[in-house]
């Protein structure tokens, strides 16, 4: 079990989650040690609800998402989980087989680099086809009308055409649009988007950002959105979940987090943020590094980078508490008992 008292998550009501996360840990072991990519992470996710994993490089939040969707392979990863669950779905029982029809029914991903995710030697229609044909047992006919369908409403200009392209005719910002209308095709109910537009422009990256909201909007999804820049999701995340070398360090909806953050990781990631009103405002740059996961240092993994350390920050982990309903910190000296308010 996790060694780490239950926290109440924010907004609670009966209704169910999409999607239950309790206790993931990835670890790499090798010949010098162990990786510890991920330790003991929990999430919840609410019908329709949009959260956001936000954390620099190699905090291990693809691992988190590749985790979730049964996608890592092990070994070499060693993955151990307490609860995995898509709306009640206990997802640990399940087998690749039946995994293989969950994945792009009921949950999918978007990633970062079309390019890939695409089959280079297959138009982007018939791409499309083969996931309609798969999980909704459509003939090729019916599936190309969806699939053509599913390019208009993705803002793909003349569809019928560009349903004969492959992937390189394609412009970056018009696969990552293919792959969101990959994604929503079969209506899932989770969508994980590891950082979706990183490799767009910023113009691009904006529109992308928007239909992806939209889309996520009008089908009710729960969406996952895995980024390390927090001011892409400002707009768009619910609740926020901010990862530091493979821990949750906050918590909380993303209103309360970016009025008023409580662990000075977030601290340092909003004054990264420039903002329009605020002349006065004070960029707080986080020095070095997220430490290498083989050689993470004693007591609080942040404290070599914490400019509020103290020397019970360099012995002991603080554990994840409840500050406010939802709003969960990991620090021993969070911001709001300082009297550093923003
Ligand atoms: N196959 C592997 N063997 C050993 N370590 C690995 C392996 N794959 C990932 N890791 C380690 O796990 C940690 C977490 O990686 P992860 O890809 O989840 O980071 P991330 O937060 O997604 O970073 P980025 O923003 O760069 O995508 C990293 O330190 C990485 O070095
Ligand atoms: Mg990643």
């Amino acid at each position: 079990m996790n060694d780490e008292k239950k926290i109440s998550s924010p907004d609670t009501t009966e209704q169910e989650n999409t999607l239950t996360l309790r206790n993931l840990k990835v670890i790499f072991p090798n010949e010098a040690g162990v990786i510890r990519a991920v330790e003991g992470i929990d999430l919840d996710i609410k019908p329709g609800e949009c959260v956001a994993l936000v954390g620099e490089s190699g905090c291990g939040k693809s691992m988190t998402s590749l985790a979730i969707m049964k996608l890592l392979s092990s070994p070499p990863a060693m993955i151990r989980v307490d609860e995995l669950k898509l709306n009640g779905e206990d997802l640990t029982l399940l087998s690749e087989q039946k995994m293989q029809s969950i994945r792009g029914s009921q949950m999918s991903m978007i990633f970062q680099d079309a390019m890939t995710a695409l089959n280079p030697v297959m138009t982007v229609g018939r791409q499309l086809d083969e996931i309609f044909m798969r999980h909704s047992n459509m003939k090729r006919k019916e599936a190309k009308e969806h699939s053509i369908k599913a390019l208009a409403m993705v803002g793909v200009p003349s569809p019928e055409l560009r349903y004969k392209d492959f992937p390189h005719q394609l412009s970056g910002g018009m696969r990552q649009r293919v792959l969101i209308a990959m994604a929503f095709a079969c209506q899932p109910k989770l969508i994980i988007a590891d950082e979706p537009t990183t490799a767009l422009d910023v113009t691009i990256q904006a529109q992308v950002l928007e239909l992806l909201s939209d889309m996520q909007r009008k089908h009710n999804t729960s969406l996952l959105l895995i980024t390390h820049d927090l001011s892409i999701v400002a707009n768009m995340a619910d609740r926020i979940y901010v990862m530091y070398s493979g821990k949750i360090v906050e918590t909380a909806n993303a209103y309360e987090l970016f009025k008023k953050p409580l662990h000075p990781y977030t601290e340092g990631l909003l004054g990264a943020i420039p903002r329009l009103s605020d002349d006065h405002h004070e960029f707080i740059q986080i020095p070095d590094s997220v430490p290498h996961p083989m050689f993470k240092p004693q007591g609080c993994y942040f404290h070599p980078r914490c400019r509020y350390a103290t020397e019970e920050c360099k012995c002991d982990m603080p554990p994840l508490r409840e500050i406010a309903p939802g709003h969960c910190v990991r620090c021993f000296h969070p911001l709001s008992e300082k009297g550093e308010d923003k």
